[in-house]
């Protein structure tokens, strides 16, 4: 059975982001839409677009918030700009995005997400556009895997994991990828198997190039004041994000400029164990 996604630091985020009842708050990535409700009826009397490149996400989320005060849109957040610009809106007053993927995805065998469950290699937020993980791997070369592997999941082991990889004689499902990570592994395979399949899902999804692009174009749509809260998961976007937002010129950093969920919410949600919630300020 499909469980839930459990929203991270909600009070945290509906209080930093709705304190002053902006009129349009933007949820860039909107997934189970648990912070999408929360801000919904935090404005009731304001709007919520909620982005979401998941179509399948994408879906239950239209469905769900129908008649309500959300306008769901199947968009990476990378849209956001020709999106609001389309449709007249106003300048956002507060925007959110909790970066990486959902629980319901991570649970979803044939998404390919998951070192823990068989599946195809997939790992494709959006199985309409782009190749899956085992076409994307076979095609690249073992010092490119060796560097994506090192760049975007911070593993010391990613030569040898990507000779495992090139020289494994199948690559079309999870346990493949898998079986070619444990094989070079002594010890505990838990972490290096994390790693190495954040690594490949960066990369298959280009997470870095549509974070810059979010970034490089984010002053166009937010109004002056307008408060963003980013949920990061590992050290590479957070340091993106931590840089926008002290070196730009449209951006400040909050005081505090980021947040860690409490002791509580770490124990009840393991997923909450990794983030930072990064809070910057339009100027
Ligand atoms: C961590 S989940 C969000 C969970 C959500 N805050 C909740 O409370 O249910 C991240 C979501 O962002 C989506 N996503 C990833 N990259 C995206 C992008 N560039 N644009 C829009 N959505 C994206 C993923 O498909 C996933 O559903």
């Amino acid at each position: 059975m499909e469980r839930g996604h459990l929203p991270i630091m909600p009070q945290e985020i509906i209080e930093y982001l709705c304190m002053s009842s902006p009129e349009l708050v933007v949820d860039g990535t909107s997934g189970g839409g648990g912070h999408t409700s929360l801000l919904s009826e935090a404005i009731p009397h304001g709007r919520v677009l909620a982005f979401e490149r998941d179509p399948t996400a994408a879906e239950k989320l239209s469905s769900r918030f129908t008649g309500t005060n959300v306008s769901v849109i199947y968009s990476s957040y990378t849209g956001i700009p020709a999106i609001m610009e389309k449709g007249s809106f106003p300048q956002a007053g507060g925007a959110l995005f909790d970066l990486g993927l959902s629980s319901i995805q991570l649970d979803t065998p044939d998404r390919g997400f998951s070192h823990r469950t068989t599946g195809p290699l997939d790992m494709r937020f959006d199985r309409s556009q782009g190749k899956p993980a085992s076409e994307v791997l076979r095609a690249m070369t073992e010092k490119q895997i060796a560097d994506a592997i090192y760049r975007y999941g911070e593993e010391g082991r990613s030569r040898a994991i990507a000779r495992a990889v090139k020289q494994s004689r199948r690559l079309l499902t999870t346990d493949d990828l898998a079986e070619a990570v444990r094989s070079v592994v002594k010890g505990n395979p838990v972490k290096p198997l994390a790693r190495v399949f954040q690594a490949v899902r960066i990369l298959v999804n280009g997470e870095l190039d549509h974070l810059e692009k979010l970034l490089s174009e984010m002053y166009l749509w937010t109004g002056s004041g307008c408060r963003v809260a980013v949920l990061t998961f590992h050290s590479l976007e957070d340091r993106m994000i931590k840089l926008h937002f002290r070196d730009s010129e449209h951006f400040r950093q909050n005081d505090p400029p980021w947040m860690l969920p409490a002791a509580a919410e770490k124990r009840a949600n393991p997923r909450a164990r990794s983030a930072r919630l990064r809070l910057g300020v339009r100027l």
